[in-house]
């Protein structure tokens, strides 16, 4: 049976760079009640809100100090109200961002319950995700605390059932209050081997991703909370297979509907350096979605994505964001848009937003990326190789603001904004886009809404074609009464196939119909349907 999560299409909102209603450089809630109809013409059936809790904005509220207020930045609860029954009212859904794996270092309970945290006489070796140790020495209790983020995220305590509760009782909180599900960060680290033993190289991830107790918690969140509410959930899960993904989204484990992987994201650059980017080969991304595909089919489900707020801009990365930039972003979108599973699209990814080369370090904002810079100078690597890396990976190129039209600071804000806009902002706006004879965001729309009318899309099978092609992704879906077939050209050469097989163009990134010789242009994409005879 299909649910309504499964026919579903995300659009993730990044506050901060969304909208500013009132000039102060920063987006917030009654800016994004303004562009409701926006997202509600583009299709959309679920948005989801990254944090807007009150947090003192070290890693942009994903260190939240209070889970029950909205930021001052953002509005108050009333406008947060308002925006939930405006989006009801559209008949969208929303839904949170859960973050439970940490708090601020801000939030009371640091003080006042440090029995939720993670405390050890003595650290181990293991490395923050943000750089330099995962410990802090805490003076006022002469003992060190874990933190894998920032110093200012210390990790909560799963161990503690008194902890669990009070996440328990949160969530009831804001489900009572009508929000429709959570989006759970780093969810698979909240279980650490109780040994918390050193790692090889200072990598403590075999000890705290998907440790001991993760499937134990997850199912007693569902039991006590989720199981009360029709809500959707997706788990982040960094360092998860397909195999995992089996166990945490099989409905029959009452753990989480869906999950982001990160495997695809992890094809172009080295194990142990995300900034140390690298050509993707195509090959191996073809191979790890198919595995997904397959692993999930019938027996757990996928979400689908390609850009959220930690990531560089898709149509920069795998496509061609200058002379293709239509074509590769409306290629990209099919490609991803027809394979099984939940699609979310990150706020701009609908217009083709790229990435961003700001000139100098002082532009940028991302903790990660900050602290990055100043490790990598320090041990002497020199200036323009980081920034180069910058420009390719932080997750700055994801945050500058949404790029809404021509006017001053894209129409994103009156004031300064926080994060500088996108010089490329003339051009590459929703009103132009919009106004275009090539509008990325009409093509969205088409996509969306074939999912909303084939089932197939839903809940056809996956089969690659092609697997050795080194510039083509190919597949079919198959239903048992209908088979599409989705080419996608992944590179700016034309190239030839032995054969495009006729059918019903559902959708095409080029307006000519297909070249009668086979062959498929520039990041061309196509889409055929063809019926089942009757037997
Ligand atoms: C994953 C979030 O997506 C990212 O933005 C954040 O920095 C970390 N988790 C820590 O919360």
């Amino acid at each position: 049976m299909t649910t309504w999560w499964q026919q579903a299409t995300v659009y993730q909102i990044y506050p901060r760079s969304f909208n500013d209603s009132n000039g102060d450089g920063i987006g917030d809630i009654p800016g994004i009640i303004q562009k409701l109809d926006y997202l509600k013409t583009l299709g959309i059936d679920i948005i989801w809100l990254s944090p807007v809790y009150n947090s003192p904005n070290d890693d942009n509220g994903y260190d939240i100090r209070d889970y029950y207020q909205i930021h001052s930045d953002f509005g108050t609860m009333a406008d947060f109200d308002q925006l939930l029954e405006e989006v009801h009212r559209r008949g969208m859904k929303l839904v949170m961002d859960l973050v439970v794996n940490h708090t601020s270092d801000e939030h009371p309970w640091f003080e006042e319950r440090p029995d939720f945290y993670i405390w050890r006489d003595q650290p181990n070796n293991w490395g923050s995700i943000f750089g330099g140790s995962a410990w802090e020495y805490d003076d006022s209790r002469g003992q060190y605390y874990l933190h894998l983020f920032s110093k200012k995220q210390p990790d909560l305590n799963w161990e503690n059932p008194e902890l669990r509760q009070a996440i328990y009782d949160m969530m009831h909180w804001w489900l009572q209050k009508g929000v429709d599900g959570f989006r759970m960060d780093v969810i698979n680290f909240i279980s650490k081997h109780p040994d918390l033993p050193d790692g090889e190289n200072g990598d403590g991830s075999p000890y705290f991703m998907n440790g001991p107790r993760i499937h134990e918690f997850l199912r007693e969140m569902h039991d006590n909370v989720l199981q009360h509410y029709d809500c959707v959930t997706v788990g982040e899960m960094p360092g998860t297979s397909p195999e995992d993904a089996q166990i945490y989204t099989n409905p029959d484990n009452h753990e989480v509907n869906m999950i982001f992987t990160f495997e695809h994201m992890d094809l172009d650059h080295a194990p142990d350096d995300k900034f140390n980017y690298q050509p993707l080969n195509l090959i191996d991304l073809k191979d790890n979605l198919e595995k997904w595909q397959h692993a999930l089919h019938n027996k757990g489900w996928n979400s689908l994505y390609w850009n959220n707020h930690d990531q560089p801009r898709i149509v920069s990365r795998f496509g061609d964001d200058q002379t293709y930039r239509y074509e590769s972003a409306t290629m990209l979108a099919t490609c991803l848009h027809m394979m099984q599973g939940t699609p979310y699209v990150y706020q701009g990814e609908e217009i083709g937003m790229t990435n961003v080369s700001f000139s100098s370090i002082d532009d940028y904002r991302d903790i990660e990326t900050l602290n990055m810079y100043d490790e990598k100078r320090t041990v002497g690597i020199d200036e323009a190789t980081v920034l180069d890396q910058i420009h390719h990976v932080s997750r700055d190129n994801a945050r500058t603001p949404m790029q809404w039209s021509d006017d001053e600071n894209a129409g994103f804000t009156t004031g300064t904004p926080w994060l500088a806009v996108n010089p490329n902002y003339q051009t590459i706006n929703v009103k132009h886009d919009q106004n275009s004879e090539q509008s990325i965001y009409s093509y969205y729309q088409q996509l969306i809404a074939m999912r909303k009318q084939y089932d197939i899309v839903t809940n056809g099978d996956f089969t690659l074609l092609e697997r050795d092609h080194p510039q083509l992704f190919a597949y079919t879906r198959n239903n048992g009464h209908e088979n599409w077939t989705v080419y996608c050209n992944f590179s700016s050469d034309t190239i030839t196939l032995t054969e495009i097989p006729n059918g019903e163009i559902m959708i095409h990134n080029y307006d000519d119909g297909i070249l009668s010789n086979s062959q498929l242009r520039p990041y061309e994409t196509i889409v055929l349907r063809n019926m089942k005879e009757v037997e």
